[in-house]
């Protein structure tokens, strides 16, 4: 019996409203579930399918809008209209993180 492929790619947008107005967080939420859709990556036998949830809080709280993609929690902050395309073309379809838009938390700063 053959089974679909896994989810391999997951986001979740916080819309806690901290970080970013609610509001904004989102009509980032539904832009990417469009941009996801048309790519048909919302199917559930696509080869790479990507999952778009709200989320609460993500512990960043600031320079929003901020999500998070698994696998590997990449902390993506200031998300705007491009640099969501930016993730989508580069760090969705492609794998490749997109640096100069990744949070690093406090204390990982610290040691780098
Ligand atoms: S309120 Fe959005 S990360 Fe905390």
């Amino acid at each position: 019996m053959d089974y679909p492929a896994p989810v391999v790619r997951k986001v979740f947008i916080c819309n806690n409203g901290k970080c970013t107005a609610t509001e904004t967080a989102n009509k980032l939420f539904e832009t990417l579930l469009d941009m996801i859709h048309e790519c048909g990556m919302d199917e559930y036998d696509a080869p790479t399918r990507i999952k778009c949830l709200i989320s609460g809080c993500l512990d960043v709280c600031e320079n929003g809008p901020v999500m998070v993609v698994h696998p590997g929690a990449v902390y993506y902050q200031n998300v705007d209209r491009e640099a969501l395309q930016r993730i989508f073309d580069q760090h969705l379809l492609n794998g490749e993180v997109v640096a100069d838009l990744v949070h690093h938390h406090k204390n990982q700063a610290a040691k780098e």
